[in-house]
């Protein structure tokens, strides 16, 4: 055991290598991720698809799919000022790992249909979540069960509460897992892309709520999202990653109006303007993010990226640099003063690893 270096860090993943043994080979899903949840803030993480963001989350909590494993890292848990416990070495059906699970940390999986059992009722699967953390009768607990369903915008929640899963919409399915996550009263909520089949009305509602929960628990969210107005809405700090690595890490503004990484660049680059013509083409980003089993040399991003140094980005990985209090990028820009443009960021420090 070792202290946490962060005084609040409640959950502070070092390191973390998840790789996925196949037939074809190992697939280096998540290479060497290291992040921060400090206690009751909420840490967005952002990439496109295939960059390991679910690999990550499910890491954490023992649950990553067979062929696949935690190589190394550490995944550091600590909470109500107790010493911190290195998840990654729990068992993940150990007796340590379900007690985290069963409600220091909950988490809403992407499949949300998947998660459910199509065996119970919506509402049995409630009152059992509800029933393990709470000393409440079947009664109170399906009272409980309904108003939650409510404060996550199921309409007539007392009838839903009687139907199966395979009877609700997937957007239905998606806020029933959120009520049961939030039933535990979780330390850290982990939200893997948890509003994508939502309407704009229903996301503006799970959002509220869960800065609701915060105000009233305390309680800390990692959240995985495509949608970077989401990120500007719930953020304190966000995560970039690219091919399995964090490319760069900060606070949501510095992120937004300061981005220092040119995949952080080209993502912000990607979303429409407030205001901006209908009919306005979207910039993508050119090409495509390849398969961890097909990474290239040199920086993991230099085949797309409009800033690439050729002799240089092509042959050496760059490692993470601290460009500020709290940020870090992994770009060669940063890491050799003279090759930073004309933009003035310049005295680029190596993180001490
Ligand atoms: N069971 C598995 N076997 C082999 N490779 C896997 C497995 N699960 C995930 N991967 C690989 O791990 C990499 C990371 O996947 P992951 O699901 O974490 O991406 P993601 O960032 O969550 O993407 P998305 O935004 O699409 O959800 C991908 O290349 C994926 O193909
Ligand atoms: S290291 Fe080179 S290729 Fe990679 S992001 Fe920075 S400039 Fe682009
Ligand atoms: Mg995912």
């Amino acid at each position: 055991m070792r202290p946490v270096q962060a005084s609040d860090a409640l959950l502070e993943i070092d390191g973390l290598t998840t790789h996925f043994f196949t037939r074809e080979g190992t697939v280096r899903a998540v290479d060497g991720v290291s992040l921060t949840v400090p206690a009751g803030k909420t840490v967005c993480v952002v990439g496109e698809s295939g960059c390991g963001k679910s690999v990550t989350a499910r890491s954490v909590l023992g649950l990553v799919d067979e062929p696949g494993r935690v190589v190394a890292g550490e995944i550091w848990w600590r909470r109500d000022g107790q010493a911190p416990v290195d998840l990654a070495r729990y068992g993940p059906k150990s007796e340590e790992m379900r007690r985290v699970r069963g409600g220091e940390i909950s988490m809403v999986f992407q499949e949300p249909m998947a998660s459910l059992s199509p065996m119970y009722t919506v509402g049995a699967q409630l009152v059992e979540a509800i029933r393990l953390h709470m000393p409440l009768d079947r009664e109170q607990a399906r009272e409980r069960a309904a108003d939650l369903l409510r404060r996550v915008g199921i309409p007539r929640p007392e009838e839903r509460l009687d139907a199966y899963s395979f009877q609700l919409s997937g957007g239905m399915c998606q806020r029933v897992m959120i009520a049961i996550a939030l039933a535990a009263g979780p330390a850290l909520l982990i939200a893997d892309e948890p509003t994508t089949a939502l309407d704009v009305t229903t996301q503006a509602r799970i959002i509220d709520l869960i800065h609701e929960l915060q105000a009233e628990t305390g309680m800390s969210v990692l959240f995985i999202t495509h949608d970077l107005g989401v990120v500007a809405e719930i953020a304190d700090e966000v995560v970039v990653m690219y091919l399995g690595t964090v490319v760069e890490r900060g606070g949501v503004d510095e992120i937004f109006h300061d981005p220092k990484h040119p995949y952080t660049r080209a993502l912000l680059g990607s979303i429409p303007r407030m205001g901006a013509g209908t009919g306005q083409r979207l910039a993508t980003i050119r090409g495509n993010v390849p398969h961890p089993s097909d990474r290239p040399s040199g920086c993991p991003f230099h085949p797309r990226c409009g800033d690439a140094v050729a002799g240089l980005c092509d042959r050496s990985d760059p490692p993470d640099v601290r460009v500020g209090p709290g940020r870090t990028a992994r770009c060669v820009l940063h890491e050799n003063a003279d090759l930073i443009g004309d933009d003035g960021q310049l005295g680029a420090e190596e993180v001490q690893r």
